[in-house]
């Protein structure tokens, strides 16, 4: 008894032993080539024939990323967690980083997530933000990457435009494989009872509430009455570092925006234009849309920018009309529309729309200026040359006459 106790005791290493490499090994298998393979599989059957790389540029880019640290403050990885999904996206799928290497991921997010980052903003916004991250997001606490610049945010050096070239490529892959590439991907899956992986097919691809789209979608009622207080915190946390204090669009960024940010104090607006811009953001420049906001703060923001119009007009006598109405049909109803709505023939091809004079009133020093010198960084060009100057200043009248006000609100 006591010999086969004490055998018993001596061999306890041996039993320790097996067991401790038992356990490694069940640990190593099921947290390292279990994960690993369904991973592998799920690349293998989830993915595009031909997942697009990244150009040269764009593999630059990515190294300047890695190196300034963007990926201590910005994760690249869109959960599978409702949270998530409602702010960003669709949740990555393995397939869409496995280029990436070594991986940018990231684990903290002091900044947004950036894995569809591509699609959200225009250069001219990158480009100002990173330069001085606060002339642009009042109260950001990025850091600015001014020696990426050559004194100003308009003169990029090489690598901010290797940065920016990759931060547009995030998210694309996904977006190129479009609705087909996810039908496919949700068919070979083979995941109909899987609820997780359901979740990554089930939202919008992106959600960013900063994405600008155009127009038409879903506008929110707006209620009648707005706080002007809260309109007025709102505007100068918000959109004062690109329009200006008092709305003359001279902030700090708009120095670099182009086309630059309007002179809302210059212009009359009907409501509806106010809350399309602000909903939709205006597609191809750097306003963003504003959709995190309620209607509530929407209305305050929509009182605040008509707020900033002054100024009486002088009555416009209609013989200078009919002149103008003869050089505009002749000359702008391919873009601005026979009846000024911004929807002429031409009109789609533009990636920033044509004026709706409909719904919006520039004042006659701004009309005379865009059609003497055009409007920078749009399809508006300068009419000086081939239109008389007093043709110029007839054609300015009469767009000017064809708002329509607030139409009923
Ligand atoms: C100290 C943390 C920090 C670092 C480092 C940092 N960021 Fe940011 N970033 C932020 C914060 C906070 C915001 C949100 C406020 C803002 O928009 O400025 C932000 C916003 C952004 C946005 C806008 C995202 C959106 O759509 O709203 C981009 C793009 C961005 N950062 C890119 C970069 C790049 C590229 C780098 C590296 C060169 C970088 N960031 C480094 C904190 C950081
Ligand atoms: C990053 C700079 C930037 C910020 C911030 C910004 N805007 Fe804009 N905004 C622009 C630019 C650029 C345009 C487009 C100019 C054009 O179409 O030529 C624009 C257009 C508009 C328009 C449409 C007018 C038009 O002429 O088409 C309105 C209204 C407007 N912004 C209001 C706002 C409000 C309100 C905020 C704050 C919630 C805001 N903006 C924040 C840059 C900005
Ligand atoms: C090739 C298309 C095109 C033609 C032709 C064209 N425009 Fe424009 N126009 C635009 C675009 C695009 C804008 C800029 C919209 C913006 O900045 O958001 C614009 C802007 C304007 C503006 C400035 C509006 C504002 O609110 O500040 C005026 C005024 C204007 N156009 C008048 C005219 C007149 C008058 C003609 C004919 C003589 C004309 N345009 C011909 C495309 C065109």
């Amino acid at each position: 008894m006591t010999t086969r106790a004490g055998r018993a005791l001596r061999m306890a290493y041996v039993v320790a032993m097996v067991a401790g490499v038992a356990f490694f090994v069940m640990s190593v298998t099921l947290l390292g080539v279990w994960p690993g393979r369904v991973l592998d599989r799920q690349v293998r059957t989830m993915s595009p024939e031909r997942a697009l790389g990244l150009t040269v540029s764009e593999e630059r880019g990515r190294a300047i990323y890695g190196r300034e640290g963007c990926a201590y403050c910005h994760t690249q990885q869109i959960r599978f967690v409702h949270a998530d999904m409602r702010r960003f996206g669709a949740p990555t799928l393995a397939w869409e980083t496995r280029f990436d290497y070594p991986h940018l991921w990231g684990t903290r997010r002091i900044g947004p997530d950036l894995a569809r980052a591509g699609s959200v903003r225009t250069d001219d916004w990158h480009f100002a933000h990173l330069f001085a991250p606060r002339s642009v997001v009042t109260d950001s606490v990025m850091p600015s990457y001014a020696w990426l610049f050559d004194g100003s945010p308009d003169r990029p050096l090489q690598g901010a435009r290797d940065l920016v070239v990759y931060l547009q490529s995030l998210g694309r892959a996904r977006e190129l494989a479009g609705p087909d590439g996810e039908a496919r991907a949700r068919e070979r899956c083979d995941c109909a009872g899987d609820h997780t992986m359901q979740m990554a097919f089930g939202s919008a691809l992106n959600a960013s509430p900063a994405r600008t789209r155009t127009s038409g979608t879903d506008v929110p009622v707006l209620p009648i009455s707005v706080n002007e207080r809260r309109g007025r915190q709102l505007y100068a946390a918000n959109c004062a570092s690109c329009h200006g204090p008092r709305g003359a669009g001279d902030g700090p960024a708009a120095a670099s925006l182009v086309p630059a940010p309007s002179d809302l104090s210059s212009h009359e607006y009907a409501t509806a234009r106010i809350v399309d811009a602000l909903w939709n953001g205006v597609a191809g420049t750097a306003m963003q849309a504003w959709r995190d906001y309620p209607p509530d703060d929407l209305a305050a923001l929509t009182g605040v920018v008509q707020g900033f119009h002054v100024g009486q007009d002088a009555a416009v006598p209609d013989s200078l009309l009919a002149t103008g109405e003869r050089v505009y049909v002749a000359n702008c109803v391919q873009c601005h529309g026979r009846d000024g709505r911004g929807d002429g023939s031409a009109a789609g091809e533009f990636t920033i729309a044509p004026t709706n004079f409909r719904t919006q009133r520039p004042s006659m020093n701004s009309s005379l200026r865009a059609l003497r010198e055009g409007v920078r960084g749009t399809r508006m060009a300068s009419w000086t040359g081939r239109l008389s100057e007093s043709e110029i200043v007839a054609v300015a009248a009469y767009v000017r006459s064809l708002y329509e006000s607030n139409g009923g609100r």
